[in-house]
């Protein structure tokens, strides 16, 4: 059975290789995408959003932009780690496809409504802006929702954009506040798991030894993306963060984590966006999410190659 999906995205590199990996694979079913401001503004995001479907031959999905800016705060934007357009590293084809008409929060409800209850999974790879604006138009879609996957956050590795928040619930903690507290079982894929995905020249150069444009693109954006993290943490690669949610739902044996309680700081100027999670479960609070901490990296990179090959 396919797995219907809507994936929530700003990209982003990584986003554009977790939409690829996910176009790949015949256990989901991509019923959109939903565009947010994140790494770059939104019309940038909703344009990469279908310059990578269209990278992927597969035109014909649908793509909706959402909000251009987190709930109460003003937008944090990274170029400084995509470039520009947020997907420096190769030029591609302007897309011929267009946006459809729909606001991304509306499509999300409308889909979640028209599905049967436990359908459709939400997987969220940006700022959670487009999440937490479904949810709080339309209350009743979150018993809906089959579960939300997602990207962002930190434990052991606390911060990428402040000391102690990851980006993409520092940009947004209002939204990450309303998605951590709305019910809705969670799986989170933080830094603590992302930082084990590293990408290495072997692993680059088996992404451009498809022989594919999109092997290829996927070469030129890893290689790019790579420059910034080696000399930010001296590390041997990059973390490819957003395909782990996609990886996920194809290969959770890949992953390991522990559901716990996670909390999000949004008063505190110093660590706002910090992602609280009790992972030794010093606390009685509710569990309510299932926080990753280990992958299998070489598992990890084997399915991605593989499923990229496809296309
Ligand atoms: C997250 O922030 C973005 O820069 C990446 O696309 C990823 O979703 C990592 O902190
Ligand atoms: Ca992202």
């Amino acid at each position: 059975m396919t797995r219907k999906i809507i994936i929530d995205t700003d990209p982003g590199q990584d986003d554009a290789v977790a939409i690829l990996l996910a176009l790949a694979s015949p256990e989901l079913e991509v019923l959109g995408l939903t565009c947010v401001a994140g790494n770059v503004p939104l019309a940038l995001t909703a344009h990469n959003a279908r310059l990578v479907c269209e990278l992927a031959g597969r035109p014909e999905t649908r793509v909706f932009a959402g909000c251009d800016r987190p709930l109460q705060r003003p937008l944090v934007t990274a170029e400084y780690v995509h470039g520009k357009t947020g997907l420096d590293g190769i030029t591609l084809p302007a897309p011929a496809m267009t946006l459809q008409d729909q606001h991304a929060a509306d499509f999300i409800i409308e889909t979640l409504r028209a599905e049967p209850a436990g359908a459709v999974t939400l997987c969220p790879l940006g700022p959670l802006t487009n999440i937490a604006t479904a949810l709080q138009r339309a209350p009743d879609i979150a018993p809906r929702i089959a579960e939300i996957v997602l990207m962002g956050g930190a434990y052991f590795e606390v911060g990428n954009v402040t000391p102690t928040a990851e980006f993409n619930i520092y940009v947004d903690p209002q939204a990450a506040e309303i998605v951590f507290k709305s019910g809705v079982p969670l799986v989170v894929m933080p830094l603590d798991a992302t930082h084990k995905v590293l990408t290495t020249r072997a692993r680059i150069e088996a992404f451009r030894a498809l022989g594919t444009q999109v092997g290829h693109a996927v070469a030129s954006w890893t290689d790019f993306f790579e420059r910034h993290d080696m000399a930010k943490y001296g590390s041997q690669g990059a973390p490819l963060h957003d395909p782990c949610v996609i990886a996920y739902l194809i290969r959770p044996d890949l992953f390991e984590g522990r559901h716990i309680n996670v909390e999000i700081e949004t008063g505190s100027e110093l660590t706002l966006g910090m992602t609280v999670a009790d992972w030794w479960r010093v606390t009685d609070r509710p569990a309510n999410a299932m926080f990753m901490g280990g992958v299998d990296a070489e598992g990890f990179y084997t399915l991605l190659t593989d499923r990229l090959g496809r296309l």
